[in-house]
């Protein structure tokens, strides 16, 4: 069996046999410079499916005009390793042109979830990423795919995304894994210098010292934002892009808290803009 598809039509050949002899296929979208955040992905996928799919594509559309496109690690050699070492079937690792059409006619686009957070700092991201994760959906026809709670917001979106274009497949949110020391892995780490590293510190810990003073009872969103963003503003290398409490299903702003609430915070550390969150059910 070949591990390294990619093209389309050979893709949807072994997904034929596949489903003819009955077997359940489980979907993990990467764009790739794997890491064990991405492997515990890949790993809960082998577990509940017959067979998996992992797809390595550094995706255009969702890179904004002065995001890192160019610059994204890529190493589909490691990546193909690790994938088989964490027991997937395939890897699918399609070129930008087998994808895309020049004329780019259609569109997917989730109003109101993306207008927040993440999607009003990057306008046009989600756009891309709901364009090729439809796409991908189509091709793989998955029944269950695999999303980390690393990027909360992408996770509440695709499930919007699915219920309004009835895509027949079960949405599995999984864990964020971290460094030991409480940095949530992410393929943009390797932007960092020795410096750097130790400043990104101040996301998971700002996020510690929230999630600690709601252990104490603290219900105010505005006292508990305060709270990280002061922890962020002694990090000199840390400048806060947002600090932010939402509702976690709708993602609106939550100002006293009384139900399970997400806590986003997006900070540039240097040049290199990292995300963190945490959930908190009341
Ligand atoms: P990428 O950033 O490569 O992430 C692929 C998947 O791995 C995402 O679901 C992401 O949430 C998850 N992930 C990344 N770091 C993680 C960590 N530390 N713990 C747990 N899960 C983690 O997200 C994308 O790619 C793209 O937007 C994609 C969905 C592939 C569409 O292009």
């Amino acid at each position: 069996l070949k591990v390294l598809v990619k093209e389309i039509k050979e893709l949807r050949s072994m997904i034929k046999s596949w489903r003819r002899e009955g077997l359940s296929i489980g979907f993990v979208p990467t764009m790739g410079a794997l890491h064990e955040g991405h492997e515990s992905l890949i790993k809960r996928a082998v577990a509940e499916n017959d067979r998996v799919v992992v797809s390595v594509f550094v995706n255009p559309t969702q890179f904004g005009p002065n995001e890192d496109y160019d610059a994204y690690p890529r190493n589909i050699d490691k990546d193909l390793k690790l994938c088989m070492n964490a027991g997937a079937t395939v890897v699918f690792n399609p070129e930008p042109k087998e994808m895309y059409f020049q004329d780019k006619s259609t569109s997917v686009s989730v109003s109101g979830l993306t207008d927040v957070l993440c999607g009003a700092k990057r306008p046009g991201h989600f756009d891309g990423v709901c364009l090729v994760v439809s796409k991908f959906l189509n091709i793989v026809t998955p029944d269950r795919a695999y999303f980390g709670q690393k990027d909360a917001q992408q996770v509440a979106v695709i499930k919007r995304m699915i219920r309004d274009l009835n895509i027949d497949v079960e949405i599995i949110p999984c864990p964020i894994v971290r460094e030991e020391d409480g940095l949530a892995k992410s393929s943009r780490n390797t932007y960092l210098s020795a410096e750097e590293r130790k400043a990104a510190l101040v996301l998971s810990r700002s996020l510690k010292m929230a999630k600690k003073a709601l252990d104490n009872g603290e219900r105010d969103a505005y006292k508990l934002k305060e709270l990280i963003r002061v922890e962020i503003s002694k990090e000199p290398l840390a400048k806060i892009d947002y600090v932010e409490i939402v509702d976690g299903d709708s993602l609106n702003d939550v100002e006293v808290i009384e139900r399970n609430i997400l806590v986003p915070i997006a900070v540039y550390i240097g040049k290199t803009r990292l995300i963190d969150n945490f959930t908190y059910e009341i």
